[in-house]
């Protein structure tokens, strides 16, 4: 199966757990990415059964609308029974690396507040050790070369984010991504917790201490479930 066909088939495999797990008339967390939009597509077919979603990134409440499924304001929403969204990157814990897609303050924020979160993945996302893919970190503008040099000292390579025309990669809330290479997370909550604290950091795109309590892992023996005890 080529990975587009993997995203499609837990994309399907999410929507099916949301179908047996979630009460109906329930509100839904919905994340960001293309994984995140095959989960979406395939709740369309089962909309008439939720109150709506609450979505994570501007593209996301795009494609929800699209299909006619209501998007709430998290401020009127008080619980969320399930938050499902891709990675880029989950350890065997079920820590992650998100925010490829640049939407990781809203995920970290709807996550949150969600009382399962269930990671859709295709199997390139399984590593032992994070790291490879850069991490993203949200940052005030102002701050980015302080907060740059701060990264370094950690033992990264920060890397401002750029569209394709070269201009500075800018998030729905309006700040900017520093990408940091050649970081090896062996300590994910402890480097959440020391990068978070950063003057000018709005997010990192390490979900440690809130990981995924569910991963729905697409690979050629079909969707594998793993599940991880806190
Ligand atoms: C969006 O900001 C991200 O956190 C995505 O969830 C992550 O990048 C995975 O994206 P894909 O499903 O497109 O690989």
């Amino acid at each position: 199966m080529t990975q587009d066909e993997l995203k499609q088939l837990v994309g399907q495999a999410a929507a099916d757990y949301v179908v047996a797990n979630v009460p109906e008339g329930a509100v839904i967390g919905v994340g960001t990415g293309s994984t995140a939009n095959c989960f979406i597509d395939a709740l369309a077919a089962s909309k008439g059964r939720y109150r709506g979603a609450v979505s994570s990134s501007l593209a996301t409440t795009a494609r929800l609308q699209s299909h006619g499924i209501k998007v709430f304001d998290l401020n009127e929403i008080d619980s969320l029974p399930v938050y499902v969204d891709g990675a880029d990157e989950i350890d065997g814990s079920g820590a992650m690396i998100k925010g490829g897609g640049g939407a990781l303050t809203r995920e970290k924020i709807v996550a949150s507040v969600s009382d399962v979160f269930v990671c859709i993945a295709d199997a390139s996302k399984r590593v032992d050790v994070m790291g490879t893919f850069p991490l993203p970190v949200e940052v005030v503008p102002m701050a980015r070369t302080a907060v740059g040099r701060r990264l370094a000292a950690l033992g990264g390579v920060p890397v401002l984010r750029v569209t394709k025309e070269g201009a500075p990669f800018i998030t729905d809330n309006g700040n900017e991504i520093l990408d940091v290479k050649g970081l090896s997370i062996t300590d994910p909550r402890g480097l959440e917790a020391r990068i978070n604290a950063l003057p000018g950091v709005v997010t990192v795109g390490l979900f440690a201490a809130r990981g995924a309590d569910l991963c729905l892992l697409g690979g050629a023996n079909g969707v594998e479930r793993i599940t991880y005890g806190k």
